[in-house]
């Protein structure tokens, strides 16, 4: 048999390797920090109906729990995520028709969705390749940040399919115009370098300094009060899209809604600059400890 024919058979066989749902998401709490991985190495973390599926419980479990402040989201192995899968995905679903389609779009847009509004501060660590429908759980983390040698790109013009799920939409958002077309016409890859530059992440680093730096940020975040956090990053989010008359009123009115869960931080936060002198807000967060 030709390797071409092998890889042929293999794909149509059925996937027997193939671990079972529960296992397509690895976490640890550690330390305040939800460590949450794309787990199909084999398969280059790419997103089957099984994955999204579990992402989603994972999500659940995590986001109330006390001892989550922060969550990331990487991937094992070599990958983030190498988006959608093409054959679990897009074939299968594609051959139960249009109510399989449509499950299978309800559930990766499910989760990408909750994480975008997800109550605690989320990190996108992108360890290596991110491609296509990646592009949505990357925009829906809060920030991120890639190793230098990861690669990032919209890879659906390649098998001759727009950038669909939201991927044309994250271009749009975040890089420039020119950037945002070439990206999505040409289907080359860009390093995290470059990611960076383009604004599709917040920083590149050396692979073996990433998780550090997450880590660093992490524990900012952690010191920070989580009610103001969870108002601060929902209303980066949607201003975008107001008038600056709406966007005005719409702070006032988020940040009355934020005293209703917690109106004594921020007084806290005043006294210890004012009276106590412990502190200085142009330099750090006040001690929520001592609150
Ligand atoms: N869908 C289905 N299977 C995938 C995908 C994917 N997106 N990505 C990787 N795999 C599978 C491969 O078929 C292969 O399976 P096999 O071992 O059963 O043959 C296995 O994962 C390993 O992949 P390789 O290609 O052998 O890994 P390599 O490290 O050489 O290359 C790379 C990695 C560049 C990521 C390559 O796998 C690739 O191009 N993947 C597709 C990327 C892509 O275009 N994704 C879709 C974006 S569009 C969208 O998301 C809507």
């Amino acid at each position: 048999m030709t390797s071409k024919a092998a890889r042929a058979a293999k794909a149509s066989a059925p996937d027997s390797s193939d671990r079972a749902e529960a296992d397509t998401v690895a976490f640890d709490v550690i330390d305040g920090i939800a460590w949450v991985r794309f787990n199909r190495p084999e398969k280059r973390n790419c997103m089957s109906p099984k994955l999204n599926r579990q992402m989603m419980r994972v999500l659940d479990e995590l986001e109330f729990r006390e001892d989550v402040l922060v969550l990331v989201l990487s991937g094992e192995g070599t990958s983030w995520s190498a988006g959608m899968d093409l054959k679990e995905y897009f074939r299968e679903t594609e051959a139960e028709g249009l109510p399989g389609v449509r499950r299978a779009q309800r559930e990766s847009y499910g989760w990408w969705r909750r994480l975008r509004w997800y109550q605690k501060p989320t990190i996108a660590m992108v360890n290596g390749w991110c491609f296509g429908g990646g592009y949505g759980p990357l925009f829906a983390c809060d920030l991120a940040f890639a190793a230098e040698e990861a690669q990032f790109g919209l890879s659906e013009i390649n098998w001759g399919i727009l950038p669909g799920g939201g991927a044309t939409k994250v271009a749009r958002e975040l890089m420039p115009f020119r950037k945002a077309m070439y990206h999505a016409l040409m289907g080359e890859n860009i390093d995290g370098k470059t990611a960076a530059e383009w604004g599709l992440v917040n920083e590149a680093l050396p692979g073996d300094q990433l998780k550090a730096r997450v880590e660093q940020v992490a524990k900012v975040l952690m010191e920070k009060n989580p009610v103001a956090l969870k108002a601060a990053k929902d209303a980066i989010r949607r201003v975008g899209e107001m008038t600056y008359d709406n966007a005005e009123d719409y702070l006032v009115r988020a940040q009355e809604a934020a005293n209703s869960f917690d109106n004594h931080g921020r007084k806290e936060g005043i006294k210890q600059f004012i009276d106590e002198k412990s502190y200085k807000p142009g330099l750090g967060a006040y001690d929520k400890k001592s609150s």
